[in-house]
C-alpha cells in the first residue's frame, strides 16, 4: 500500500491527533501561540504520531490513551525543529519561514521551550512512569546529538561511526520510542515492544540518511528549503564523508568546503554539491539507507501478520527511497 494510502486509512484518527496538537500549543499568549501556530501549519509528515499507531495495533488499540503519546511525540519532534532552525540558521522549513527568521532567535528559544513543556503536560496524563523515563531519555539523547553536530560542524575528518552514532542520537531514537511507547501505551507484550523499537531504530537511521542524501539532491520544492544548506551550514553528512574518501575528490572538496566555511554562511555551495553529486557516496549512502531499511522490516519477523504489520513494512520502503 502506497504511503498517502496509509494515511488515508488512519484519517479519522490522524486528525484527532491533528486537532489534539492544535489545541496544545494554544493558549492565552499571543505570541507563543503564533509561532508555535505557524510551523504546525506548515505542514510536515505527521510519520511519527502514525508510527505511534500503528505500533498500537499490537495490543489493545485506543485513540484516547495512544494521542497521550503521539501528540507529546510529534511536539517533541516539532520544538528540536524550532531550536535546530537556530543552531543551523535555516531561513526555511516546511516551505515556510523559519520560527527563528520570521521571529528571532531569542523567541525561537522560548517557541521551542513551551513546546517541549506542552509535550510534557500531555503526556504526564498517563500515570505511567516508564513511559515518562523513555521519553526523557530520548530528549537527553537529541540534546547530546545536537551538540555533537555543533561539535562536528566543518570537521572533515570524523569518521562515519561517529555520524552515524551522532544520527542515531538526534533522529533514530525518537522514531524507535515513537513505535516502541505506542506498544507500550497499548499494552502489547514486551517482545513485541522490543521489536518494534528495533523497527524503529533501523527506519531511523534510513529516515536521517535520506534526509542527508535529499538536501544534496533534493529541489527546493521536495525539501522545504534549498538544497545544500547542510553543507551550507558545515553539517558534514555521511555522503560528503564518502566523497571526501575519495583521492580523486578529497582535496578539491576540502577547498570548497574551506571556502564555505571562511565566507560564514554566504558562500557558493554549487561547486562543492556537484562534487559530491558525482561522487560514489551518493550511491553507497543509498545502499546504507536500504541496509537499514531492510534490518527494519527483519525486526517485525516475530509480530503478528496484522495489517499494521503490512504498513510499517511499506512505510520502511517510502522512508528509504522517499523524496519529500
Ligand atoms: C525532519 O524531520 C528532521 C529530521 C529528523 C530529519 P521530518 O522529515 O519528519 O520533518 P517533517 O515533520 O515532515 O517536517
Ligand atoms: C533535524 O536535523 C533536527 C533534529 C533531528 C533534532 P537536521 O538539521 O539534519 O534536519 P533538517 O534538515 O533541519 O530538517
Ligand atoms: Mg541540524
Ligand atoms: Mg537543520
Amino acid at each position: 500500500m502506497k504511503l498517502l494510502d496509509i494515511y488515508a486509512k488512519m484519517k479519522g484518527d490522524l486528525d484527532a491527533i491533528e486537532g489534539k496538537l492544535a489545541r496544545s500549543v494554544t493558549s492565552d499568549h499571543v505570541l507563543l501561540s503564533d509561532a508555535s501556530t505557524h510551523l504546525l501549519k506548515a505542514g510536515g509528515k505527521r510519520i511519527r504520531p502514525l508510527f505511534v499507531l500503528l505500533s498500537g495495533k499490537f495490543g489493545s488499540y485506543e485513540l484516547d490513551v495512544l494521542e497521550r503519546v503521539a501528540v507529546p511525540l510529534e511536539l517533541i519532534h516539532m520544538a528540536s525543529l524550532v531550536h535546530d532552525d537556530v543552531i543551523d540558521n535555516a531561513e526555511t522549513r516546511r516551505g515556510q519561514l523559519t520560527v527563528k527568521s520570521k521571529w528571532d532567535n531569542r523567541i525561537a528559544m522560548y517557541t521551542g521551550d513551551y513546546i517541549y513543556g506542552k509535550a510534557l503536560a500531555i503526556v504526564t496524563e498517563l500515570e505511567n512512569p516508564q513511559i515518562h523515563q523513555i521519553l526523557s531519555k530520548a530528549m537527553v539523547q537529541m540534546c547530546i546529538g545536537e551538540m555533537e553536530q555543533i561539535r562536528d560542524f566543518f570537521n572533515t575528518k570524523q569518521s562515519i561511526r561517529n555520524y552515524l552514532l551522532r544520527i542515531r542520537r538526534k533522529t533514530a531514537l525518537l522514531i524507535a520510542i515513537s513505535c516502541q511507547l505506542g506498544a507500550i501505551a497499548s499494552g502489547a507484550d514486551r517482545r513485541a515492544a522490543n521489536s518494534l523499537y528495533r523497527f524503529g531504530y533501523n527506519v531511523g537511521m534510513a529516515f536521517q540518511i535520506r534526509d542527508d542524501l535529499l538536501d544534496l539532491l533534493g529541489t527546493e520544492k521536495q525539501i522545504g528549503k534549498p538544497p545544500g544548506s547542510d553543507i551550507r551550514q558545515g553539517n558534514i553528512t555521511l555522503p560528503i564523508l564518502l566523497a571526501m574518501q575519495e583521492p580523486a575528490k578529497a582535496d578539491e572538496l576540502q577547498d570548497e568546503i574551506n571556502k564555505i566555511q571562511a565566507s560564514n554562511g554566504a558562500g557558493e555551495t554549487k561547486r562543492a554539491l556537484n562534487i559530491i553529486r558525482k561522487s560514489a557516496g551518493i550511491g553507497i549512502a543509498e545502499e546504507m539507507a536500504t541496509r537499514y531499511m531492510n534490518k527494519a522490516i527483519d525486526a517485525l519477523s516475530g509480530l503478528p501478520n496484522i495489517t499494521a504489520k503490512k504498513n510499517l513494512t511499506d512505510i520502511a520502503y517510502f522512508v528509504a527511497k522517499r523524496n519529500y
